[in-house]
């Protein structure tokens, strides 16, 4: 990438990050951060790349999925087996209805800093500034915490850092082998998605059983034993990116070393912005959310400035229009798409056009406007004979009640028993599954009607 220098943000408009009052402060955490191990490595951004790529084409198909924020005090094993364990699930349900390999990204491992709709909170006659995440100030509302504290980014790169050795552990350490099938239910409340996963479970297995009768196994044993699990994050505190971004010694070329895709946000793609800067000249595949007011002409312009050479896998479209808005806002994104003929992956984010507050209060998502945001996204990609290559989720693998409705009903009145988000709303592991079934159906109905064309 010519003219791109890792520190070039400095010198665009930055919004949604903080002004650090205590500048050498900054400074140091900088110097300490960028001296520390990247925590990924190029040549796995590279590999999800191709993955994605491979999606963009129909030829696999994106899980990307985890919290909305995560934070330092619901730091634990459990909590990450968990969404991982949910993940994993979905993407078994989601591989034997699309009979294509499902590339799996979470929200984890850095998925820390928050852009906000107001810069500050009002509570009674307090005002203080907004809570940017944990990376940035504290959740607690109180002057102090919500002062920006450069120490956090250290913090958050420790828990960065331990959250992704647990997942490559999970990953390649037996917990993930497909055999395990089964035992990732175990500890799932019963319910009908269970149900309904166990069933799904026990034609895998009986496959698995038939394989290894035919003599299969051999071969194919070692990627039936592992995943491949990668990370992801908004790329929005821009001196924790610039401070780990390295230089691959492969290719020479810098390199996001905080995760292996890094997104830009509704609310920072400004072409000339700060974030867009500085992803346009790492090499990790890169998310762009897509919200109303993005225009044909915006992408244009970001899709020159993010993929210029119009690599497969670099860019993923990551639409987000709210339940009922789909068909008005996406033709014109495909048809700029189409008319560039650019390479992209489009992905559907369900969640971010479909916050409301409840009558109890709380920020939520009625699950149903989840899963219509979803049929319409298949909707419009089917009829223009696009490709619905992928979804993106909040969710945990906890039993919250934060998103209403779904099979086990959460109700207004429930939302207040287990509300833990430290931002958005998020699926819980029960209704996460219960969307994965209905994507399955979605892609298992386009496999079959491409069949029947095929046939004729
Ligand atoms: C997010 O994904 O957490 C988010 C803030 O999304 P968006 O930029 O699409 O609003
Ligand atoms: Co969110």
């Amino acid at each position: 990438m010519k003219n791109w220098v890792k520190s070039g943000w400095r010198s665009k408009e930055r919004i949604q990050m903080p002004d650090y009052t205590d500048a050498e402060a900054l400074k140091a955490v900088e110097k300490q951060l960028s001296a520390y191990p990247p925590l990924v490595f190029a040549g796995e951004a590279r590999r999800l790349k191709a993955a994605l790529g491979e999606a963009a084409r129909g030829r696999a198909f994106l899980l990307q999925g985890g919290d909305c924020a995560e934070s330092f005090a619901e730091f634990s094993a459990d909590t990450i087996r968990d969404t991982f364990k949910v993940m994993l699930q979905m993407a078994m349900v989601l591989t034997y209805g699309a009979k294509v390999p499902v590339v799996k990204v979470g929200r984890m491992a850095g998925q820390f800093a928050k852009p906000r709709s107001a810069p500050v909170e009002t509570v009674g006659k307090t005002e203080l500034p907004s809570y940017r995440g944990d990376i940035v100030n504290g959740f607690e509302f109180d002057a102090q915490a919500r002062v920006p504290d450069p120490a956090r980014m250290l913090r958050a790169y420790t828990q960065a850092a331990a959250t992704l050795n647990l997942l490559r552990a999970f990953s390649t350490g037996g917990y993930a082998d497909v055999h395990q099938v089964h035992a990732w239910t175990l500890g799932f409340t019963q319910n009908q998605e269970a149900e309904r996963y166990r069933d799904v479970a026990d034609r895998i297995s009986d496959t698995l059983d038939f394989m290894k009768a035919a003599g299969v196994t051999q071969e194919t044993a070692h990627t039936l034993q592992s995943v491949d699990f990668y990370v992801s994050h908004e790329a929005l505190l821009l001196e924790y990116e610039e401070a780990l971004c390295r230089i691959d010694s492969t290719t020479g070329l810098p390199v996001a070393g905080s995760g292996h895709l890094i997104w830009i946000g509704d609310r920072t793609r400004q072409p000339d912005g700060a974030h867009v800067e500085f992803c346009r000249g790492v090499q990790n595949p890169i998310g762009l959310k897509c919200g109303p007011s993005m225009t044909a002409e915006d992408l244009r312009v970001l899709m020159a400035r993010l993929n210029p050479e119009n690599e497969p896998g670099r860019l993923t479209l990551i639409t987000r229009f709210g339940a009922g808005q789909v068909g008005e806002h996406l033709p014109r994104l495909i048809k700029a798409v189409r008319e560039e003929g650019a390479e992209v992956l489009w992905s559907c984010d369900p969640m971010h056009g479909n916050t409301i507050k409840s009558s109890s209060g709380f920020k939520t998502r009625p699950f149903d406007a989840v899963l219509r945001e979803v049929r319409e996204f298949f909707a419009v990609h089917n009829a223009e004979g696009t490709i619905p290559g992928g979804v993106h989720f909040e969710m945990t693998g906890k039993d919250v009640t934060e998103c209403t409705g779904g099979v086990r009903a959460v109700t207004d009145e429930d939302l207040s028993s287990r509300y833990h988000t430290a931002c958005d709303p998020r699926l819980n592991a029960s209704q996460s599954l219960e969307l994965a079934f209905l994507v399955a159906e979605e892609l298992s109905a386009r496999r079959r009607e491409k069949a029947r064309q095929a046939a004729v």
